[in-house]
C-alpha cells in the first residue's frame, strides 16, 4: 500500500520507494500539506506553524486563536480571498460576483489503479503499478467542488497530480484560474532550474536562487514554447548532479502554462503550476466539471541525475503510448536541409537512392509537397499533393521509394493555414482572427481554430485519407507559429476565455484519433524545431524534433538542457551539412554524428554532395548507431559536464540498466595547444565488475573507471569528438 489514511490523526501518507508525501486535515476541514521529501516514517504535524503573525488573518471559527492562519499554514491546494495572501491555486467567480474559494474537506477515497482525464493526455499504469488517492474539498459560498487526484507509482518514485473542479452550486460558475498542483515547502534554501530559450536555442538551463516574492515561468503563446519550457526543478542550494534534494514539476500540457514560485514572509516556498491564467476562463453550468491537466511530480535526494533518470523512464514506460516508445526507430534522411522547397520527384528519388546506398532506413519528405507550396507564403491547409512537383501524385513516389528498400515519411502542419490556400478561401472563419482587426501573422500563416469540432473532423478526414491512401510510415507534425488573436467564431462572448484551452483539447483530439487509427505510423512532433517539446506531446508521439539548430556544438547545450526532463529517445537529432546552415560553423562529420546519435538519429543533408570518404564514414556511423541504439534509447543518462562552461569538453554517458555496457561521449568545444590531459570519471557502473574498452584489450574495474577515471588520448582539430564503448567481461 503506497497510500495510507490515519483516521486518528487525519493524515494521508504517500510513500514511494524513496520519498514520502504527507497531508493532514485540520480541525477546520482545511487540507494542510505536512511534508514532501526523503522517505520517512511518522507524522510530521509537529511542523505545523502556530505563531501569531501580524496581519495574517484567522479563519472565523478560530478567531480567538491568532496563532492559526491560512496565510502561514502549508496548504495542499490554496484558495483565494480567504485570508491566504500567497499564490492561489484556484479562482472561481460566481454569478453574483463572489470571487475566491475557501476549500474544506468533503470526502476521500483510495483506490487501485490510475485516474484518467477527459480529453487530456495522462500517464497510464499497468497492473498494480499505481494507486490513486482522491480528496474532495469544497467552498460552500461559491459551490465549487475540487477533487484533488494523486496517482502514486511507488516503485518509480513518481506521483501524478490532477484536479477536477465541479460546479456543485445552482448557478453558473466561472473559473478564472485552475492550477494542476500547489506544493508548499515549509523550509529550505531552494534554487530554481528552468529551461528558457528562443527559436534555434531551446531549453537553455538557468539556475537561480529563489527571491522573496514571486518568480514566474510560463508561456502565453498557445504552445509550451521555445522561450520557457514547462518543466521546472527546485533544488537545494548545494544540490549537484550526484547529491542533494530536488523536486521536479512536469506539466503534461502543450498550451499556455505558468509555474509560479513564491517565497513568503516566513521563508516558506509555494509552487503553483498549471494552465496560464491570463485570458483564461471556463464556465461551468451546475453539475459540470473541468479537468485541469496532469502534472508529474518527483523528488530525489540523490541529485539531479537521479531526478532526470526517473523522468526519462517514466516518459518512456508510463506516459508515451506509442508502440515505438521503447522500440528502435528508423534512421531517416530528411529532405529539408537537403533541398528545402526546391525538389521534384527525380530529386527525391536520387536522395532515396543515395540514402539506401548509405544504409539509411527511411526517406522523409519535408515541407513543400502539397497545395501550391513553393515557398512558405502559400499552401498550408491544402493537404493534397502538388502535382507540379510530383507528377502523378504521392503513391507512385512512395512505391518507388519502397521498391528501393526504403520506408517513406512525410511532413504536415495540420493546425495551420495560409491566406493563400484553397482551405482559407473556403473557410476564412476557421482561422483564429479578431473581428475588425488585421490578425498578427507568423511565417505568413494563420492558426486554425482547433477548438472547433468541424475543423478537427475535417483535418481527421483529410489526414486519415492521406495515411490510408499512401504507404506512409512516419509523420513529422509541425507547428510553426504561436497563437494570437485567440477569438473563436463559434464560442459565445462569455466563453471566449476558453478558446486557447479548447484549442489544445482539439489538437490533442486530432492527435489521439490519428495515432490511435494508425498505430504503425511513427509520429514525430515539431514546432519550428523544439517549440512544443513537452510531456503533453510525448504522451502521443515518442520523439520531437529538438531544434531547428542542427549545429552540433550548439546542440550540445540544447540536448543538455533537454536531458534534465526528457529522455534521449525523445530528442530528434540529425547530422546536417558543414558549414552548418544556421550558424555557418564547420564541424567534423564524426562530431555531428556523436551528438546526433544521442537522440533519434538521422541525416538532414544531400548525400550527393559528400565525398566517398564521407560516405564510408556514414556507413561506419550507421553500424555504430545500430550497435548502441538500445543502450542510448533505454540506458541511464549521465551528464558528466556542463557543455556551456569553460572547461572545454562536453561529456555525457549512457549505462545499460543492467550495467553490462556503457557509452561515453566526448566533444572538445575549445581545442587547446599543448593540451592538458582530458580526464573523466565515469558514472553508474558496477564497481565490482570488469569492463573492457572496445578499442583496447585492457580490462578495468568499474570502480577504477568511476573513482580513478580514464584519460583520453589528445583530440586534435576543430571540435573533435570521441565515443568510448565499454562492455562487461
Ligand atoms: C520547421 C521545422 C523544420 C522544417 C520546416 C519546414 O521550421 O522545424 O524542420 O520542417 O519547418 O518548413
Amino acid at each position: 500500500m503506497s497510500i495510507l489514511f490515519d483516521d486518528n490523526r487525519k493524515t494521508y501518507t504517500i510513500h514511494t520507494r524513496s520519498s514520502t508525501y504527507q497531508m493532514q486535515l485540520a480541525p477546520t476541514g482545511h487540507l494542510l500539506h505536512l511534508y514532501y521529501g526523503r522517505r520517512a516514517e511518522g507524522c510530521f504535524d509537529y511542523l505545523i506553524r502556530s505563531r501569531d503573525c501580524g496581519f495574517s488573518p484567522n479563519p472565523y471559527e478560530l478567531r480567538y486563536q491568532r496563532e492559526w492562519s491560512l496565510d502561514t499554514q502549508m496548504q495542499e491546494y490554496s484558495g483565494a480571498q480567504n485570508g491566504d495572501y500567497r499564490l492561489s491555486a484556484i479562482l472561481p467567480v460566481t454569478a453574483e460576483g463572489i470571487h475566491g474559494a475557501d476549500l474544506r474537506y468533503v470526502r476521500h477515497e483510495i483506490r487501485p489503479g490510475k485516474y484518467a482525464l477527459r480529453g487530456l493526455p495522462a500517464a497510464f499504469a499497468r497492473d498494480s503499478e499505481a494507486e490513486t488517492l482522491s480528496i474532495t474539498l469544497a467552498d460552500a459560498a461559491s459551490g465549487t467542488e475540487v477533487e484533488l487526484l494523486y496517482s502514486v507509482y511507488e516503485a518509480l518514485d513518481v506521483i501524478t497530480r490532477a484536479v477536477r473542479v465541479t460546479n456543485a452550486g445552482k448557478a453558473a460558475l466561472r473559473l478564472e484560474k485552475v492550477a494542476s498542483l500547489c506544493l508548499d515547502l515549509p523550509f529550505g534554501d531552494w534554487e530554481l532550474l528552468h529551461f528558457h530559450g528562443r527559436h534555434c536555442m531551446e531549453r537553455q538551463l538557468e539556475r537561480v536562487p529563489l527571491m522573496t516574492g514571486i518568480q514566474t515561468v510560463g508561456s502565453k503563446r498557445g504552445m509550451s514554447s521555445h522561450q520557457h519550457n514547462p518543466f521546472t526543478i527546485l533544488c537545494a542550494h548545494d544540490a549537484t548532479e550526484d547529491a542533494g534534494e530536488c523536486y521536479g514539476v512536469m506539466p503534461v500540457y502543450s498550451g499556455n502554462h505558468k509555474t509560479e514560485i513564491e517565497t513568503d514572509q516566513m521563508g516558506a516556498t509555494r509552487v503553483v503550476s498549471g494552465i496560464h491564467d491570463e485570458g483564461f476562463s471556463w464556465t461551468l453550468a451546475p453539475g459540470e466539471t473541468f479537468d485541469a491537466p496532469e502534472a508529474l511530480l518527483s523528488f530525489s535526494h540523490e541529485g539531479l541525475t537521479k531526478l532526470s533518470q526517473t523522468y526519462h523512464r517514466f516518459i518512456r514506460d508510463n506516459l508515451c503510448r506509442s508502440k515505438f516508445s521503447n522500440a528502435p526507430r528508423p534512421v531517416l534522411l530528411n529532405s529539408w536541409e537537403a533541398c528545402y522547397f526546391d525538389f521534384d520527384a527525380e530529386k527525391l528519388l536520387s536522395l532515396a537512392r543515395e540514402a539506401k546506398n548509405l544504409g539509411v532506413d527511411m526517406l522523409v519528405l519535408d515541407d513543400g509537397w502539397f497545395g501550391k507550396r513553393d515557398d512558405d507564403l502559400s499552401g498550408l491547409g491544402d493537404w493534397y499533393v502538388n502535382e507540379n512537383k510530383l507528377h502523378g501524385g504521392l503513391a507512385p513516389l512512395v512505391k518507388q521509394v519502397n521498391d528501393l528498400g526504403l520506408k517513406f515519411g512525410i511532413w504536415i502542419e495540420p493546425e495551420m493555414v495560409n491566406e493563400d490556400s484553397e482551405l482559407y478561401r473556403a473557410h476564412p472563419d476557421w482561422a483564429l482572427t479578431v473581428p475588425g482587426r488585421g490578425p498578427a501573422m507568423g511565417r505568413d500563416q494563420l492558426v486554425l481554430d482547433m477548438g472547433r469540432k468541424d475543423v478537427v473532423d475535417y483535418l481527421y478526414a483529410v489526414l486519415s485519407a492521406l495515411l490510408r491512401d499512401n504507404h506512409i510510415e512516419y509523420i513529422k507534425w509541425d507547428f510553426n507559429r504561436g497563437l494570437a488573436d485567440v477569438y473563436s467564431r463559434v464560442l459565445p462572448p462569455e466563453r471566449q476565455g476558453e478558446a486557447a484551452h479548447r484549442y489544445v483539447l482539439g489538437m490533442y483530439d486530432l492527435l489521439d484519433r490519428l495515432t490511435t487509427a494508425f498505430p504503425d505510423v511513427l509520429f514525430e512532433g515539431c514546432a519550428g524545431g523544439g517549440g512544443r517539446f513537452d510531456a503533453g506531446m510525448l504522451a502521443y508521439v515518442p520523439q520531437i524534433w529538438c531544434s531547428d539548430n542542427t549545429d552540433a556544438i550548439e546542440r550540445l547545450a540544447i540536448q543538455y538542457g533537454t536531458s534534465f526532463g526528457y529522455p534521449a529517445s525523445s530528442m530528434g537529432a540529425h547530422v546536417s551539412a558543414s558549414p552548418n546552415h544556421q550558424t555557418g560553423r564547420s564541424t567534423p562529420l564524426e562530431t555531428r554524428a556523436v551528438v546526433a546519435m544521442s537522440g533519434t538519429f538521422g541525416y538532414e543533408l544531400d548525400p550527393a554532395l559528400l565525398s566517398a570518404e564521407e560516405k564510408n564514414a556514414i556507413r561506419d556511423q550507421l553500424a555504430r548507431q545500430r550497435k548502441y541504439d538500445a543502450l542510448i534509447r533505454g540506458g541511464d543518462y549521465y551528464r558528466l559536464t556542463d557543455p556551456r562552461d569553460a572547461k572545454r569538453i562536453a561529456a555525457w554517458q549512457f549505462v545499460a540498466p543492467d550495467k553490462s555496457e556503457a557509452l561515453l561521449n566526448v566533444v572538445v568545444t575549445h581545442p587547446e595547444a599543448n593540451p592538458r590531459p582530458l580526464h573523466l570519471r565515469l558514472k553508474g557502473l558496477d564497481p565490482d565488475a570488469s569492463y573492457q574498452l572496445d578499442s583496447d584489450a585492457r580490462v578495468y574495474s568499474g570502480a577504477a573507471l568511476m573513482y580513478g577515471g580514464c584519460t583520453l588520448d589528445a583530440l586534435f582539430g576543430d571540435y573533435p569528438a570521441a565515443q568510448l564503448y565499454f562492455h562487461k567481461v
